[in-house]
């Protein structure tokens, strides 16, 4: 892929809860992205933040006693502290209060309307306060009830402005089929040009202030604030406006704000003021916990029976570093697929993956450089098969753990690098150090120092490939090498000789054993 600019963003998170795994999981997705790119030389811009507007924010406020700001403020407190506890890369975090944002919300309304794709109509219909939408007839139960997720469904008559929505459609179906890659997983693409063989009605993008205040005012109309959805999607434009960042390359989001937000209102929104589509949409599946999605409002089974207690994921960064969740939320979920979240499955991933293949290949090679080399890694001095098998191995791991990582499937790309971790521990046993430290024949000897050699050069790799997931422990393992943290992949993911004379650490335990599972602590 060649160098260049990369500019990405995530979902910004809704300003009425407390963030939860999945806020964590999409920012750690698109860090992962971010680093990569980075370490693939390309100048990255990476944005995040959160969407403070609208009714749900305003009633949580109001709930709570408190001004919407003031309660905004709180919430982005928390959410800056979750960025920071999993150790998200972002270059920017932008709030939709901010002034910078309001300007061109504010500018690109004004534009529109004056060019007449924003219109004033009449309205009546079935309105859902949840979900703060106007509902269609098709959106009823079979038995003509509103289903629940809408909430209360109430009857209203208002005037407000529209976008002429409707009349981009043909624009946005040609597009999408032009650029098959558009929206990752490719089945989602074929969802969302489903979902656009029905017409497309045009969009409400106003509120009146008698029903919500909480939103930006429309340049025009000073009774109206602006519909949340359309406010919140300007963020990605309105972050790098003066920046010469669009278009952007990759929006990560869920899979519940791809239609029609992300795939329908936003790149419409964007061609009616003469702006590029993003060029990519990258949509995740959902975490769930005892098989339902994980929510700040976690559901409640529908039978009475009481909750299963919400596990803290965010918890488990805090007990043992941002690192191993990073490692098991990108290692667990094909990116577009469900994932069921446990901590019995967390503890696999850090007991197995973690402390048995990559924890103890390093502490081997710790160990016996200690013992036979003076903790200086040797040369390569012996050259045979095994050594040979190993170096091939990597040639064909470092191309396919590239493949996947630019595709942004870090599942599969982790998969190939733990098939070569655990190659180089079945190495390790096939060349038995402890047998050839033993051995007085100086052939022996030139395979012992091989050995600690490939596996220090094995190390070195595997670490220079973790830096998108794991940047603290890639950083500590090569420190352990006496080497410095990855910044490039360029020229650092050949078999090479740069670990070779340097001093290695006495001792590094990278993932201390887990409390058992049924002790207090756990
Ligand atoms: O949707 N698993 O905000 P949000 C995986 N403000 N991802 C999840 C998830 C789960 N269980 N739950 C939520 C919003 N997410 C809007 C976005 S963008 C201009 C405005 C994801 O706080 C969700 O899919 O409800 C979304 O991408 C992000 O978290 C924020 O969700
Ligand atoms: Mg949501």
């Amino acid at each position: 892929m060649p160098k260049g600019t990369f500019y990405l963003t995530t979902a910004i998170d809704y300003a009425n809860g407390a963030p939860h795994l999945g806020h964590a999981y999409e920012k750690v997705l698109a860090d992962a992205i971010a680093r990569h790119r980075r370490m693939r030389g390309d100048d990255v811009h990476f944005l995040t933040g959160l969407d403070e507007h609208g009714q749900k924010v305003e009633q949580t406020a109001r709930k709570a006693g408190i001004e919407p700001l003031a309660h905004c403020d709180g919430v982005a407190v928390l959410f800056r502290d979750m960025l920071a506890l999993l150790g998200i890369s972002n270059d920017d975090y932008i709030r939709t209060t901010e002034a910078r944002h309001v300007r061109v919300v504010q500018d690109a309304l004004q534009r529109l309307f004056d060019q007449g794709l924003v219109y004033r109509a009449e309205y009546t219909g079935f309105y859902s306060v949840r979900q703060e939408q106007f509902l269609l007839e098709k959106d009823r139960a079979p038995d003509g009830s509103w289903p629940a997720i809408f909430g209360e469904v109430v009857q209203l008559t208002e005037a407000n402005y529209f976008f002429r929505l409707a009349q981009f459609q043909p624009w946005l179906v040609s597009h999408l089929e032009a650029n098959p890659d558009f929206i990752q997983p490719r089945f989602r693409q074929r969802q969302v040009l489903e979902f656009l063989r029905e017409p497309i009605n045009d969009l409400c993008i106003s509120r009146p202030k008698s029903r919500l205040t909480w939103g930006i005012e429309l340049p025009f109309d000073r009774d109206y604030v602006t519909y949340v959805w359309f406010d919140a999607l300007t963020n990605y434009y309105s972050a790098v406006a003066d920046k010469g960042r669009w278009p952007c390359d990759l929006h990560v989001i869920g899979k519940d704000i791809l239609v029609p937000p992300h795939a329908v209102y936003w790149p419409c929104m964007l061609r009616a003021l003469g702006l590029e589509p993003p060029r990519r949409l990258l949509v995740h599946g959902w975490w769930t916990m005892g098989g339902s999605k994980v929510s700040k409002t976690q559901e409640k089974p529908a039978d009475g029976a009481p909750a299963p207690k919400p596990v803290d994921a965010l918890q488990l960064a805090r007990d043992h570093g941002a690192d191993p969740l990073r490692y098991f939320l990108m290692r667990e979920m094909t990116v577009g697929q469900d994932s069921e979240f446990s901590l019995d499955l967390f503890r696999i991933r850090y007991r197995t993956d973690l402390g048995n293949d990559l924890g103890n290949l390093l502490n081997r090679l710790l160990n016996m450089t200690g013992r036979y080399a003076a903790g200086v890694l040797p040369a390569a001095a012996a050259d045979e098969a095994p050594e040979r098998e190993v170096r091939d191995l990597w040639s064909a791991t470092a191309a396919k753990f590239l493949a996947r990582a630019d595709g942004h499937e870090f599942k599969e790309a982790l998969e190939e690098l733990w098939v070569f971790i655990r190659a180089l521990n079945a190495y390790v046993e096939g060349r038995a150090p402890w047998k050839l430290g033993k051995s007085a024949d100086p052939a022996d000897k030139a395979r012992l120092d091989s050995c600690l050699a490939h596996v220090g050069e094995g190390l070195r790799l595997v670490a220079t490939c973790l830096a998108p997931v794991m940047p603290t422990v890639s950083a500590r393992l090569l420190a352990d090498l006496g080497l410095p943290a990855a910044v490039a992949y360029e020229g650092a993911l050949g078999w090479s000789s740069a670990g070779l004379g340097l001093r290695l650490a006495d001792k590094d335990i990278l993932f201390p054993p887990l409390d058992p599972p049924n002790s207090p602590a756990a």
